[in-house]
């Protein structure tokens, strides 16, 4: 059974007041879980002192982003083996919060997506449509550009054993969720896509959703089994309220899987 993975993005937040002082709770709560794995994604500055105070616990570590390059003069920039030394598991690429405040492109999301593969760590990969987009009806469109693209310079092997997140840009931080029906259309679009291309990674594919996700909005995506984890922005940076929707999703899962 695939554990449905809920990765807490700080993005820009976090200190060691923060963690020293919400760790623990998180590591006591992951004790108690069956269905879930949880995964943090502070600030690169922070993923070292995280991976040290995880150690022993089923809990991983998510990076927010990594540059193309190995080595060499790039001031400010992180590599995949950087990463990978301080025990990160996950890589976030193509946030669309990169994409537009640091205008990071569709090529250069691909680029990153295959390095982070290649180099063995999990990219997971966001993608998602602008209000306007959505308008107009070009969701599908906007997802299937970005896979294309990764394809024109790999090949569909590459999405084995990644993820796909599936973060509607007009949902982030906005307090709006995507109904769960456009979600379950978007991701089964996607996976017919990649179907008709190879028949066997499919089942080696994690859809997630991000945008809005909080305690009061979820239980609509335990109606089926659709999606195998959240991406969680602001919620997860209140420890109480993380905790309470960790809860909530480790016993909707536990209603589904009876049912
Ligand atoms: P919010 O949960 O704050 O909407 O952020 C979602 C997100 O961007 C996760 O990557």
């Amino acid at each position: 059974m695939k554990k449905f993975l809920i990765i807490a993005n700080w993005k820009l937040n976090g200190s060691y007041n923060f963690i020293d002082k919400n760790l623990n709770i998180i590591k006591k709560i992951n004790n108690s879980l069956n269905y879930c794995q949880l995964s943090i994604s502070p600030p690169y500055v922070y993923l070292n002192y995280i991976n040290n105070l995880i150690k022993n616990t089923s809990i991983s570590l998510t990076a927010q982003n990594v540059d193309i390059h190995l080595k060499g003069s790039f001031t400010g920039e992180i590599s995949v083996n950087m990463l990978k030394d301080i025990g990160v598991k996950y890589v976030i690429i193509g946030h669309s919060e990169r994409r537009i405040y640091h205008n990071e492109d569709i090529d250069l999301i691909s680029k990153k997506f295959v390095l982070v593969k290649k180099y063995g760590l999990i990219p997971i990969l966001c993608i998602g449509e602008t209000a306007e987009q959505k308008k107009n009806k070009l969701t599908e469109k906007i997802c299937i550009n970005q896979i294309n693209s990764i394809l024109k310079i790999s090949n569909i092997k590459i999405f084995n054993n990644t993820i796909i997140a599936y973060e509607p840009i007009w949902a982030i931080g906005s307090g709006k969720i995507a109904d769960i029906n456009e979600v379950k259309k978007i991701i089964l679009f996607i996976k017919k896509y990649i179907f008709s291309l190879n028949k066997e990674i499919i089942k080696n594919i994690y859809f997630q959703y991000g945008g809005s996700v909080n305690f009061f909005n979820i239980n609509h995506f335990f109606t089926k089994k659709y999606i195998n984890g959240f991406l969680i922005g602001k919620v997860s940076l209140t420890i109480k309220d993380f905790v309470l929707l960790i809860e909530k999703i480790e016993k909707s899962l536990y209603l589904l899987n009876r049912s």
